[in-house]
């Protein structure tokens, strides 16, 4: 029987990418989103990848959309993408309270709760994935992404306790830093900015959210059983870690 894997904000940009490439590798995928029904709705209509609507903030909720999948997929999550995320991008001095709390809870509380509805089923498994989507900025820091910057370097932390908690019980937790990709995230920055960026990256250009995908696809794999806690870096040479 093929495996069982979660994408969090699987139906639009990177997310998207890998929750078909997963599917492309045999596994039975399901989706998660939190807001655009119609951008899910487009997605499951032409991958056939089923979609769950719900918010990673909210605790609860990803204990109820976990079980919800589960019953889908006809069995526990064997493989979690970590992957929603959120930016509220502004300078420090200028960033509300809201904007802070907005993006701790999404990307970083939203990763202690889907893994958590998803871990004790994992350790009596035997077997699991763990892997979240953090980033280049969590790595570096980034102008404007103080909230941004804390919750990302936070997903590198908890992957690396995680990893140490799981390795006795075949569950691999590791963390992707992608860097800039071309998704509607990365085009929200203004375009002089965004300018200015590509032109600090070696290899010239952007990255595809495919990119992405391949990595976690290897990271999922038997394959890639002994690789825990680590970061992978993905940045086409913009930071060297
Ligand atoms: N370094 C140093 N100074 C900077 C700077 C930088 N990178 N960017 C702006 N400044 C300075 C400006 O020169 C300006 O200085 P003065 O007041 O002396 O003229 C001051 O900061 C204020 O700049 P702005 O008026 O432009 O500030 P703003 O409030 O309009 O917006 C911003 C600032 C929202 C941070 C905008 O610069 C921005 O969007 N930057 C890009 C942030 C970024 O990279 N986000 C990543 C999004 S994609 C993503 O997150 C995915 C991923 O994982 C990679």
């Amino acid at each position: 029987m093929s495996r069982t894997a979660l994408v969090t904000g699987g139906t639009r940009g990177i997310g998207r990418a890998i929750a078909i490439a997963l599917k492309d590798a045999g596994y039975s995928v399901a989706a998660n989103y939190a807001g655009n029904d119609k951008a899910a709705k487009a997605f499951e209509e032409e991958t056939s990848i089923p979609v769950f609507k719900w918010s990673v903030a909210d605790h609860d909720a990803c204990a109820k959309g976990v079980a919800k999948v589960e019953k889908a997929l006809g069995g526990p999550v064997e493989v979690l993408i970590n992957n929603a995320g959120i930016t509220r991008d502004t300078p420090f001095h200028k960033m509300s309270v809201e904007q802070w709390h907005e993006v701790i809870d999404t990307n970083l509380n939203g990763v202690f709760n889907m893994t958590h509805a998803v871990w004790n089923a994992m350790r009596e498994a035997g077997f699991g994935r763990v892997i979240t989507i953090s980033s280049i900025n969590g790595q570096k820091g980034q102008f404007g992404q103080a909230n941004y910057s804390a919750a990302k370097a936070g997903d590198i932390g908890f992957t690396k306790a995680l990893a140490l908690e799981g390795a006795r019980k075949g569950i691999t937790v590791n963390a992707i830093c992608p860097g800039y990709i071309a998704t509607e995230m990365v085009m929200a920055v203004p375009e002089a900015v965004r300018q200015s960026i590509i032109e600090q990256i070696p290899a010239g250009r952007l990255g595809d959210a495919e990119e992405i995908a391949r990595c976690v696809v290897f990271l999922a794999s038997d394959d890639a059983g002994f690789v825990t806690g680590s970061t992978l870096t993905v940045n086409g040479g913009q930071y060297l870690v």
